[in-house]
């Protein structure tokens, strides 16, 4: 590995003398990036060897970072349920820690009373975001958007699990490193003990980082190509679906929704299915996820374009024509990671064969109102989605996104503060 020994890894190999670095990794890795070490220079957030642990997204802003950065390639949710005497005092008291725990531990920084400081060292590209339920909203005493709640029940569809859905206060932490992301999760739960129960936690996954070219769209496990269309921060329809506004309630504002469901992918059922059929279900090509009616990934779909026989080339009830919307502002942004956990004692396949896979989709969508984008598509796509032969959503959840809070606030003071 000759383009390693000028490496910073190299250099770190040298100055900790290799895995067993000890207990003075931290001190000498602060030297070094100090530049104190002699003939070491300042590391980059991204160095030429691919690292990228010192990547820092900033935890302070208008709007909370986990929405507004680039998925990580490991995603952790937490579901919490208040503790009867949490009432809005306690919440208040609760969000701070909180907020305190991942202003820290985002941007490389040790939480209160942490035992393990060398573990925030590295948090690569790490963000936390919360969310809250109806009934901590209630609590807070504060006015209840009108789509804050379960969503509607899509009986076409739904096979929903108590043990994947709901929660008062919700956290998702994504980022490039799950070492990062566990220890965070961590201090959360445990300055969480006197004030909620864990309900839930899920974790999920996009490719490792250094896999693909950052920007490249996610493959779930289908194999498709998944989120070409979906708008990226920055882009003027993203800050229209995402961002709430004067229809919210004031509190609300710059912040958004989130939408979580747990979505069982049958991949026994979708080995039967050959690639036209894959491909026709979606109305995109798995090979590069452009859409069948032509161009290339990220050109637009024709849904209206006909075969010789004048039928439309892309069927209407595939997922991608059904799932539509004409302007993408009035639309969802979603965020997913791939979950593939083990499989459950005595699962067995339609067949009646033991299970394979106990694999899925952890769907994510930010919108700035539930009820006006994210219904009227879910109820479309319950009634007419080819993909529903081998999707099954198992888990939901609704929270409201408050926005982000400068240094020395914390999230959740447009309500409690
Ligand atoms: C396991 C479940 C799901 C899978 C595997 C899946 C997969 C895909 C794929 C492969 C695409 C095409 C590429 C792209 O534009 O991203 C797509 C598009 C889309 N999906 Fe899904 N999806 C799932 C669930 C959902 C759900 C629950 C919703 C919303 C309720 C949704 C909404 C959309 C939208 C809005 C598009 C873009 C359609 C367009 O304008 O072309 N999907 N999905």
């Amino acid at each position: 590995m000759p383009a390693a020994d000028t490496s910073g890894l190299s250099r770190r190999r040298l100055l900790l003398g290799g895995a067993a670095a000890g207990a003075g990794a931290a001190v000498a890795l602060g030297a070094e990036r100090a530049g104190l070490v002699p003939g070491a220079a300042p590391e980059p957030a991204i160095d030429a060897a691919g690292l990228n642990g010192e990547r820092v997204v900033p935890f302070h802003g208008a709007h909370q970072a986990g929405v507004t950065s680039a998925p990580g390639a490991h995603a952790t949710y937490l579901a919490f349920d208040l503790l009867a005497g949490t009432d809005r005092d306690r919440l208040r008291a609760w969000m701070r820690l909180l907020t305190d725990d991942a202003a820290r531990l985002t941007q490389g920084r040790g939480a209160l009373a942490d035992l393990e400081p060398e573990l925030a060292v590295r948090p690569a590209g790490l963000t936390a975001t919360f969310g809250l339920g109806v009934e901590a909203v209630r609590r807070a005493g504060a006015a209840v958007p009108s789509w804050l709640g379960p969503l509607p029940a899509f009986p076409e569809i739904d096979a929903l699990e108590a043990r994947w859905s709901g929660g008062d206060v919700l956290v998702l932490l994504h980022g490039d490193d799950p070492t990062a992301i566990a220890h965070l999760a961590r201090m959360l739960v445990r300055d969480s003990r006197t004030f909620a129960t864990l309900r839930w936690r899920q974790a999920g996954f996009r490719r490792a980082y250094g896999s693909d070219a950052s920007g490249t769209t996610m493959r779930n496990l289908f194999g498709q190509v998944d989120g070409s269309t979906t708008p990226q921060p920055g882009d003027e329809a993203f800050d229209r679906a995402v961002w709430a506004g004067p229809e919210a309630p004031a509190w609300l504002r710059g912040g958004t929704s989130l939408v979580l469901r747990r979505i069982a992918m049958n991949l026994e059922g979708w080995d039967e299915v050959g690639r036209e059929g894959r491909e026709a279900a979606v109305g995109r090509r798995l090979a590069d996820g452009a859409p069948l009616t032509g161009g290339s990934e990220h050109d637009a779909i024709d849904l209206d374009k006909k075969d010789a026989s004048g039928f439309t080339v892309i069927n209407p009830v595939a997922h991608a024509a059904s799932a539509h919307v004409a302007d993408a502002g009035a639309g969802i942004v979603r965020m997913g990671f791939s979950y593939d956990d083990p499989v459950e004692a005595g699962a067995v396949d339609a067949a009646g064969r033991p299970a394979v896979s106990n694999s899925g989709l952890l769907f994510g969508s930010w919108q700035r109102d539930v009820d006006a984008q994210y219904v009227p598509m879910q109820r479309r796509l319950a009634r007419a989605d080819l993909l529903n032969t081998w999707t099954t959503p198992i888990g939901s959840g609704v929270w409201a996104i408050p926005p982000g809070c400068e240094e020395g606030g914390f999230v959740g003071e447009t309500l409690l503060g």
